[in-house]
């Protein structure tokens, strides 16, 4: 390995994108357990861009190396690692700590590009414990946009043992973005009915051509929940992935079925009226509203087997950035331009 800079995107305060300063360093030095990856390709999640604003509810450490979701190959592994060898793809796990089971408290600080260093960077040294080999199936431009959308979406499908989708179910979706398009990939390889919603047309011919089989205009069609639960038979549908949070909630209560799940994921949409639910009316609804944090390491194996039996492939913008541009990806994604997943090439080779 001839290289010996390594080139980061740290964060210097909570500005905005503008707080995204690139930096050279050091390869680091690996120790016994620790594997040496050259990241290839990362791709953006929404909380990127609110970390970097200082708005992510679960808190960033300013100086931090940014983003959490990349694929790369291994180039070293220190004297104790078993489960890699130099030239695996591999990804991180977003929650380094939680391997399986429940998750912990002390889980949750030990998020990459939050507290702990994250991939926008060409070298990372990472625990053997924080990786997983990447899906057969997959590239690594593919594959490297699994850490938080994808983990996300499958556990809000299958995470409550009690409560897992079922084929002929109803699950209802939330726009374009990451999470909701892998939702409805899985959703539909599992042989649920999807309603999916999205604001634009051209938006929702490609959620019609990902398999969605209903599309709702949620500008033109305000009351979408009532009308999503017209759709699943007027009983409502069995789960909600709900990345709007406060400004969408009322409609996927509108939508759900009784004893149906709202995996509660996100916060994108801001409440415009003093409608805004109160957890209380899961009580009126007779539902389950549930928290969902991606999943451990070994529900993020079980997807990505998932993913090469069903042969799914990530749905990623045509709009690649360059490393050099990371700021005008945040912006892109910002404005909303993207659909499915964004990503940013690292390295040509
Ligand atoms: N809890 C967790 O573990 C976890 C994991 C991943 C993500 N999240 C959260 O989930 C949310 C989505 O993340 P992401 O990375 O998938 O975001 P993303 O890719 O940036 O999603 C953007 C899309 O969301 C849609 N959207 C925005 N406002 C909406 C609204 N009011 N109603 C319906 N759709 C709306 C838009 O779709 P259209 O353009 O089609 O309208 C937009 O293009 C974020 O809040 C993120 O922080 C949480």
């Amino acid at each position: 390995m001839a290289a010996t800079v390594n080139r980061q995107w740290r964060l210097n305060g909570f500005t905005g994108f503008d707080s995204l300063v690139l930096k050279e360093n050091r390869i680091p030095e690996i120790g016994d357990s620790d594997v040496l990856v050259r990241w290839k390709y990362a791709s953006l999640n929404y909380r990127d861009l609110v970390v970097s604003k200082g708005t992510y509810p679960l808190g960033a450490l300013d100086g931090i190396v940014v983003g959490s979701d990349a694929a790369g190959e291994v180039v070293k592994i220190g004297s104790q690692v078993r489960l890699f060898e130099p030239g695996d793809r591999v990804t991180g796990i977003h929650l380094q700590t939680w391997q399986e089971g429940t998750l912990k408290a002390e889980d949750i600080g030990n998020a990459t590009g939050g507290k702990l260093d994250g991939v926008l960077q060409e070298y990372g040294v990472v625990p053997e414990s924080g990786l997983v080999k990447i899906p057969d199936t997959l590239d690594l431009q593919q594959g490297s946009t699994l850490t938080i959308a994808a983990i996300t979406a499958w556990d809000s499908l299958v995470g409550l043992p009690s409560k897992r989708l079922e084929a002929g179910q109803w699950v209802l979706t939330q726009g374009s973005g990451g999470v909701s398009v892998f939702a409805i990939q899985f959703a539909k390889a599992m042989g649920a009915h999807v309603i999916a919603t999205s604001s634009s047309q051209a938006k929702m011919d490609r959620l019609m051509e990902l398999g969605a089989d209903y599309v709702i205009n949620y500008k033109e069609v305000p009351e979408w929940g009532a009308e999503a639960k017209r759709i699943a038979n007027g009983a409502g549908v069995d789960h909600v992935i709900e990345v709007g949070g406060p400004g969408t909630l009322r409609q996927s209560l509108n939508a759900i079925k009784i004893q149906g799940v709202i995996s509660l994921v996100g916060f994108m949409a801001v409440s415009e009226n003093s409608n805004e639910p109160k957890l209380l009316e899961v009580l009126y609804y007779g539902c389950i509203a549930r928290g969902v944090l991606v999943s451990s390491k070994q529900e993020f194996q079980k997807m990505n087997a998932f993913i090469d039996a069903n042969n799914i492939k990530p749905v990623i913008d045509e709009k690649v950035f360059d490393f050099a541009d990371v700021p005008a990806a945040y912006q892109y994604m910002w404005d909303q331009k993207h659909f499915g997943k964004l990503t940013i090439k690292i390295a040509s080779k």
